[in-house]
C-alpha cells in the first residue's frame, strides 16, 4: 500500500519570518491528519529554522534542490550533506529547474544517484511542455525522462515520482483527474519496464500542476494517484490543510505504516 504524500513546494517564495508564520499557521491542521503524510519544501534558507518547527511532529521537510558533489569550489551550491540533518525529501527535475536553469534528464539522474546514497529521498518531477502535448508527445516525453533520470538505479526504495505536466504548473489550468490517472499509470508502466511490475506498484506517483483544494479530489480519487505536489495553494494554509484533509478522506484504506 502506498501511503498518500501532499508535499508542499513554496518555490522562491517566503522570507524566513515569513516562512516560520506560514509553518505555525500549517501545523495544527496538518498534525491532525496522520494517515497523509505531508511535506514541506521551503527556500534553503528557512530549512534550519523550520527543522526546529517540526520537531516532534510527523510533517516532514525537504529541500527544492540539491547539488550533486559534496563539497568543494561549487559556488551558491547547496551539498546533500548540509541537508541530510534537516530534511527527509529533496525535490529534482522540477520543470523551473530545467527550463530555466538548464538541468537536464543526465543531470538530475547525478543527483537521484547521490540524493539515494546520502539517504535523502528524491522527488523525481517528469511532465510535458504545451508544445510537446499538442505534438502528442507526452508518452515519448515522460519515457524518456524516466529512462533517463534513472538510469543505473536500482534502489527505488526512497523514490517519489511527480508527474507535472508544464501546462498546468502555475497556470490555473490543472490536467482533469483522468488526464492525470492516463499518463500517471503510462508512468507506472514505464516503471515497470524499467525495474518491474512489483517495483513499479510500490513507487509513490504524485500529480502536479494548480493541484488546490477545488481539484483534489479529482486527483486522489485516481488509483495510480498517491497524492500532490503543490505549488501556489501551498502557500495557503487553510487551503493547504483542506487538501491534506480530502486526501484522507479519499484515500481511507491507505492508512498504513511509511512504505519503507
Ligand atoms: P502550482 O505548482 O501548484 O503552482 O501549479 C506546482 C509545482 O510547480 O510543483
Amino acid at each position: 500500500m502506498r501511503k498518500p504524500l501532499i508535499a508542499a513546494n513554496w518555490k522562491m517564495n517566503t522570507t524566513p519570518s515569513e516562512a516560520v508564520a506560514l509553518v505555525q499557521q500549517l501545523l495544527p491542521g496538518l498534525m491532525a491528519v496522520p494517515s497523509v503524510e505531508t511535506l514541506l519544501c521551503p527556500p534553503f534558507i528557512s530549512l534550519v529554522l523550520i527543522s526546529e518547527l517540526l520537531r516532534g511532529s510527523d510533517i516532514e521537510l525537504g529541500a527544492q534542490n540539491v547539488y550533486f558533489e559534496d563539497k568543494g569550489a561549487f559556488t551558491g551550491e547547496i551539498s546533500l550533506s548540509m541537508l541530510t540533518g534537516y530534511c527527509k525529501y529533496v525535490i529534482l527535475g522540477h520543470s523551473e529547474r530545467r527550463s530555466l536553469f538548464g538541468e537536464t534528464n543526465q543531470t538530475v539522474n547525478k543527483k537521484i544517484r547521490a540524493a539515494i546514497s546520502a539517504g535523502l529521498r528524491p522527488i523525481l518531477c517528469i511532465g510535458e511542455s504545451l508544445e510537446e502535448k499538442e505534438a502528442g508527445l507526452t508518452e515519448s516525453v515522460v519515457t524518456t525522462h524516466l529512462q533517463q533520470s534513472l538510469e543505473g538505479i536500482t534502489d527505488t526504495s526512497m523514490l517519489v515520482v511527480a508527474y507535472e505536466p508544464v501546462w498546468a504548473i502555475g497556470t490555473g489550468h490543472a490536467a482533469t483527474g483522468e488526464q492525470a490517472e492516463y499518463t500517471v499509470k503510462l508512468i507506472r508502466n514505464v516503471l515497470a519496464s524499467i525495474f518491474d511490475a512489483d517495483t513499479a506498484s510500490a513507487i509513490r506517483i504524485l500529480y502536479g500542476g494548480s493541484a488546490n483544494a477545488a481539484n483534489i479530489s479529482e486527483f486522489i480519487s485516481q488509483p495510480n494517484i498517491d497524492g500532490a505536489l503543490v505549488g501556489g495553494a501551498s502557500l495557503k494554509p487553510a487551503e493547504f490543510i483542506d487538501m491534506v484533509e480530502q486526501t484522507a478522506k479519499f484515500r481511507p484504506r491507505t492508512l498504513m505504516s511509511d512504505p519503507l
